[in-house]
């Protein structure tokens, strides 16, 4: 099926799943020494981080901030835009993109030769769409309305970036946790629904980037009280499989939550329960990505020596878990450093203490977790690549 932004009405109809799946060609880099890439590269992996735009010499997760530069050409082999590609970024109103920031991220790290993932093609939640895609006007024919937008979106982004981006995540956490069941935005009533407007959403991106690894992506995650987001999410799974909508793999973001210092006990607690979760994933033929990996070091004491240990333990912990999966070949973390990470700000601890969530702290230090990380790639069973 070929569908270009002139596409109308028929969209919806008879949709089939694009013959063929996403060849991952991937750009090959010399990783640098002693860096995590270095030794994910040996088993096959790719190791990456999120990064945003900034101005030259800004304090900020950036690439124009060398000393975060410095970590992400040390130890990434992908990266993916923290915020800069998504909606509320890219779609100031409903007829202008703005992609200055993300070209500017998206060049850099091509002089570098580092791949870049696509964060996010539909993020379906009215509390991420930008304000004007919750208010707008569908007009006399609101279907219409709503596939043209959709279609315009997708195929301009998809467009715009060609080969230069191997993975998208189409579709970004669909499922409400409180009930499993699925969002509805402004966009998807219009549109005839929910599952509509996701299905609908793979076959564009499939048209519009037949090369790219396609992915749904969320935070259902291991801990306790995430039973029925795993189970909405295995749900749409078999519904996409069902259809035939062409959805490759599920991104697991995993921004894990340590439970006690105790890890090893609460790992073992955890880890029946989530295999069965991958496994019922992976029986169905999806591959699996790592896309956002950060730690909320929650129930630990504000002493840092036994924070990091835990955080450390609880990451090598939940990494071996996923890397016994031949399905996971990327292992993506939500920032390199503690610095700029979006907890300290979205949920400071109540104790008032500093968020220490990534591999190196405020000051760029390595931590215990970046060790943590190494020692899982390292023990990691090498992967077969295409
Ligand atoms: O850029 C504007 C700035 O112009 C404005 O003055 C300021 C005022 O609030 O906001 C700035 O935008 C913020 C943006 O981050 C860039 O810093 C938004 O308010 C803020 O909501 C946004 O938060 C991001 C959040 O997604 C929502 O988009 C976080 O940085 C980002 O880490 C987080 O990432 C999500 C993934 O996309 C999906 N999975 C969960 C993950 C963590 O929440």
């Amino acid at each position: 099926m070929h569908i270009t932004r002139r596409t109308g009405l028929t969209m919806l109809a008879g949709l089939a799943a694009t013959a063929g799946g996403a060849g991952r060609a991937h750009m090959h880099r010399p990783a640098a020494p002693g860096g995590l890439q270095a030794i994910a590269a040996s088993k096959g992996i790719r190791l990456g981080a999120c990064f945003a735009w900034g101005m030259p010499g800004a304090d900020r997760g950036s690439f124009a901030n060398p000393a975060y530069a410095a970590l992400l050409t040390r130890d990434c082999g992908i990266l993916v835009p923290e915020n800069e590609l998504k909606w509320q970024a890219l779609r100031p109103t409903p007829t202008r993109f703005d992609f200055a920031r993300f070209d500017a991220m998206i060049a850099w790290a091509q002089a570098n030769a580092l791949p870049v993932r696509g964060h996010n093609l539909l993020w379906h939640q009215p509390k991420w769409m930008p304000r004007w895609a919750e208010n707008h006007d569908f007009g006399a024919t609101p279907r219409r309305a709503a596939e043209q937008l959709l279609v315009d979106h997708i195929t301009t982004v998809c467009e715009r970036y060609g080969t230069r981006i191997q993975s998208y995540d189409v579709v970004n956490e669909a499922v409400n946790p409180a009930d499993a069941t699925l969002y509805q935005t402004a966009l998807s009533r219009a549109l005839g629904g929910s599952t509509a407007t996701l299905d609908l959403a793979f076959h564009i991106a499939r048209a519009a980037a037949p090369h790219a690894q396609l992915v749904y992506n969320d935070y259902m995650s291991w801990e306790p009280g995430n039973a029925q987001h795993r189970a909405g999410v295995l749900r749409l799974l078999e519904g996409f499989k069902a259809r035939g909508v062409p959805v490759d793999a599920l991104g697991v973001q995993s921004h894990i939550i340590t439970q006690g210092v105790d890890t090893r006990v609460h790992i073992a607690a955890l880890e029946g329960e989530w295999r069965r979760f991958l496994d019922a994933v992976t029986s169905m033929g999806y591959a699996l990505v790592i896309t956002e990996l950060d730690v909320r070091d929650a129930a630990l004491p504000a002493d840092i020596a036994r924070r990091d240990a835990a955080v450390a333990a609880y990451t090598r912990g939940y990494l071996d878990q996923m890397l016994s999966y031949p399905q996971l070949d990327d292992v993506l973390l939500w920032g390199m450093s503690d610095r700029y990470s979006w907890i300290e700000g979205f949920e400071p601890r109540t104790d008032k203490a500093r968020r220490r969530p990534c591999p190196y702290d405020r000051a760029f230090k390595a931590k215990p977790m970046y060790a943590a990380i190494a020692a899982a790639l390292t023990a990691a069973t090498p992967r077969i690549r295409g």
